[in-house]
């Protein structure tokens, strides 16, 4: 009987587990509930565990501190713009990081990320294209500043099109960055023609609530995907980078580094800001290449619940902090 109450109780915890990240997967598409978060006092606390600032005077003493032992990629924050001014106000906010990062002496060990739908694919009509020609601009910029770009990706619509535009950008700029989600069922097609010479590649499990049709949706599933798509990165021809908090992850792919013989500057870890601090410090000391995902602005609240839904244990504070704001 105890064995069958254990059993019960597990299901219910990891149904329940799933329930609330969806729940909180949800919470972030509501503009009702951002306009509470976001006018929520109490809240910004916890806002300011994972957002370094939101601007970039704010921003850039965070990452000038981090890229003291750790690289950096700097997310200006800012997803799913539908109106032409917020995507032109976006590409601004990019041209004017990378016009600090040099005279800051911060090129060569700090990078952008970019969300495709903050630069206009997610405007109806031509948005693939208008995010294509901001992306070229902003990758112009970069390589003008000295540094690099990655795509970010974002769910499981936006694939096609994200895939289309990074192929298009690494015809200029071969080192543009690739992302790509291991819950998604076609990842391990896509690390496979990824993982070619020059080619980077930042393996993550994926934060977005995918329907079963195209992705996995038991935890245990997305992490051997994750483990089969790194074995298929790892052994590839490309640059690696593994991000991840998860331990077995990162022990998986030290131990999947040395079988293939990569060196410390042939693959990298990656870990967002705010999370697992002590072990990215921990990692970066031993001699491996540690980069740090730092998101800053005002459009914090996305990325937040997102951060939220990964961990539900931090969600009674957030709870409590819209009831008491
Ligand atoms: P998992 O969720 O299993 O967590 C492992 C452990 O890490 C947890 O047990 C906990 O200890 C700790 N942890 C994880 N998340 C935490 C949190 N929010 N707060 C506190 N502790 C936490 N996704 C995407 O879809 N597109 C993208 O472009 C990116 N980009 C990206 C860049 C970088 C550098 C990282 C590290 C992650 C992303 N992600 C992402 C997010 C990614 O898809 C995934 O949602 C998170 O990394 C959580 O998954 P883990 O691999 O950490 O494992």
């Amino acid at each position: 009987m105890p064995f069958v109450g254990y059993w019960a109780g597990r299901t219910l915890g990891l149904y329940g587990a799933r329930m609330l990240r969806s729940m909180l997967l949800a919470a972030g598409r509501s503009p009702r509930m951002r306009a509470l978060a976001e006018g929520s006092a109490p809240l910004r606390p916890l806002v300011d565990r994972f957002v370094a600032g939101t601007d970039l005077d704010a921003a850039l003493p965070v990452i000038a501190g981090l890229a003291t032992d750790r690289l950096v990629t700097v997310d200006h924050l800012g997803e799913n713009t539908t109106d032409r001014a917020g995507v032109d106000a976006t590409v601004a906010a990019y041209r004017a990081l990378l016009l600090r990062l040099a005279p800051e002496g911060l090129a060569d060990r700090v990078e952008v990320s970019v969300k495709l739908s903050a630069l206009g694919q997610a405007l109806p009509g031509d948005g693939d294209r208008i995010a294509l020609e901001h992306a070229a601009a902003i990758c112009a910029a970069a390589a003008r500043a000295g540094t690099t770009v990655t795509l970010d990706m974002e769910d499981h619509t936006t694939v096609d099109s994200t895939l289309e535009i990074l192929q298009t950008l690494r015809r200029e700029h071969p080192w543009v960055g690739a992302v790509l989600q291991s819950a998604l069922h076609r990842t391990e097609a896509d690390a496979a023609d990824l993982a070619r010479a020059g080619s980077g590649v930042r393996l993550v499990k994926g934060a977005y609530a995918e329907p079963a049709s195209v992705a996995f949706t038991a935890k245990a599933e997305v992490d051997e995907a994750y483990l089969r798509c790194l074995r298929i990165l790892i052994a590839g021809a490309g640059y690696p980078m593994v991000a991840t908090h998860d331990p077995r992850m990162v022990e998986a792919a030290r131990a999947m580094a040395v079988v293939h013989g990569r060196a410390a500057d042939d693959h990298e870890y990656q870990m967002l800001y705010g999370i697992r601090t002590a072990e990215q410090e921990r990692i970066a000391a031993s001699g491996d290449r540690m980069r740090v995902y730092l998101p800053y602005g005002a459009d914090w609240y996305g990325y937040f619940t997102r951060r939220l839904a990964e961990r539900p244990a931090n969600l009674a504070f957030f709870l409590r902090s819209l009831i008491t704001r």
